[in-house]
């Protein structure tokens, strides 16, 4: 019989229900549903309505203690992914955990710890990494081909959400159900890609705009101003309150420049750098390449095969968990220079910036002991952007 790998899954919202169909369905080979938790006793009426032979639990501890499971896929809302991380890689289980990593770099930086230690696969679920394009521009990067990096601009303002989607779970857009807004919600898919394709910034100046578009309490309008150790610099845009909204990467070195927008990369290479004519040389014509989408992007079942196949036959993990922490990085950064007015360098002061969010959310409106998990709604479409 073929291998099998045996997993839970936690949190049954938005996207472990998904997960839990996507294995439960067969479209993750090798991958068997075996348990599920959720505390909200409407999500475990639809387990039980949905998935048929998978154990149900209302308490995670109960599920880990009932050993039933080798891997286990963490969807619960952000502030629980390391806790519970830590929990499953202290009883020998496999975990891949929802994005973002956690809320501070603190906390992930303890999650990693406890995977190393562990030896177990640790993997997140940054499922834009398998957008081929993107795939296709870190390549170009990384292989030299664009030569040093000189600017990386991204306007990503399609994440828009309307005041019905904030309502729609307590936890949301609070400091101390969520741990932010936009930067730590939507934006650290492409938080994460910038990083993956160009590389850590050394110091990151951020302005976060506070309930601009959105009756919340924490931002949903941020933009980035990030430098790079060989004074490349980069801007990130991001809201969600625009309509219609856009998503452009655009990046330029000295061997050229790339334009990744509507599914399509398109690039102008240089035949020299552009250092060598800028003084004495003739300035030359710049080849352009059009390069379309030919495979789809694989997406979260992406993410879930891959994991997958790298507990069952040792596959290299697309995105490990521990990559988790770069873009948490960024993103602690940005707030925390929102917050001092200051310019951030890197490495983080996370001691600091976990001073500073311990203040907000003991001010915050949210106070998860008064919130029954009834109170938290569903809602659809919640993932539907476009290129
Ligand atoms: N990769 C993606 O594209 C993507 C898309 C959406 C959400 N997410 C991530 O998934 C996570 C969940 O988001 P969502 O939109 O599904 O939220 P959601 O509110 O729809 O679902 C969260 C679920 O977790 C349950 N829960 C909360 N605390 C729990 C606990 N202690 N034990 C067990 N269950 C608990 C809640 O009852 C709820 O059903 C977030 O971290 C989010 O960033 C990722």
């Amino acid at each position: 019989m073929d291998k099998q790998l045996r997993f839970a899954v936690v949190g049954l919202g938005n996207m472990g229900s998904a997960h839990a169909l996507a294995i439960q369905g067969g479209q993750v080979p090798g991958g068997v549903l075996v348990a599920v938790c959720d505390t909200a006793p409407s999500r475990r009426q639809w387990a039980r309505e949905n998935l048929p032979d998978v154990s149900i639990f209302d308490n995670f501890d109960a599920m880990l203690e009932a050993d039933l499971a080798e891997a286990i896929i963490i969807a619960t809302p952000h502030y629980f992914h390391p806790p519970m991380a830590i929990a499953a890689f202290a009883r020998g289980l496999h975990v891949l955990t929802e994005k973002p990593g956690g809320v501070q770099v603190s906390a992930v930086r303890a999650m990693c710890d406890a995977a190393e230690k562990s030896g177990k696969t640790f993997g997140v679920m940054f499922n834009q990494r398998t957008h081929p394009l993107f795939a296709h521009a870190r390549e170009i990067l990384r292989g030299g081909e664009l030569g040093a990096l000189k600017r990386v601009q991204w306007t990503v303002t399609n994440w828009y959400r309307t005041q019905a989607y904030y309502n729609s779970g307590g936890w949301r857009a609070t400091w101390a159900g969520e741990g932010g807004g936009v930067l730590i919600n939507q934006a650290p898919h492409q938080l994460d890609l910038l990083q993956w394709i160009c590389g850590m910034p050394k110091s990151v100046w951020a302005h976060c705009a506070v309930g601009k578009y959105h009756l919340i309490e924490v931002e949903d309008d941020a933009t980035i101003f990030a430098e790079y150790d060989n004074g490349a610099t980069a801007t990130f845009i991001t809201t969600t309150g625009e309509y219609p909204g856009t998503n452009r990467l655009e990046i330029a070195g000295d061997r050229g420049k790339l334009v990744l927008e509507e599914n399509k990369l398109r690039w102008w290479k240089l035949p020299t750098s552009e250092r060598d004519f800028c003084f004495d040389g003739e300035v030359p014509t710049a080849e352009y390449v059009e390069i379309g989408q030919t495979e789809a992007e694989t997406a979260h079942n992406g993410i879930l095969c891959n994991f997958t196949n790298a507990v069952l036959h040792g596959e290299e993990l697309l995105a490990p968990g521990c990559e988790a922490i770069h873009e948490l990085t960024i993103s602690n950064a940005a707030y925390l220079s929102a917050w001092t007015g200051e310019r951030v360098t890197l490495p983080l002061d996370e001691a600091r910036f976990d001073a500073i969010l311990a203040k907000k959310i003991a001010a915050s409106s949210y106070h998860p002991e008064q919130v029954t998990a009834e109170a938290d709604g569903v809602y659809k479409d919640r993932w539907n952007v476009k290129w």
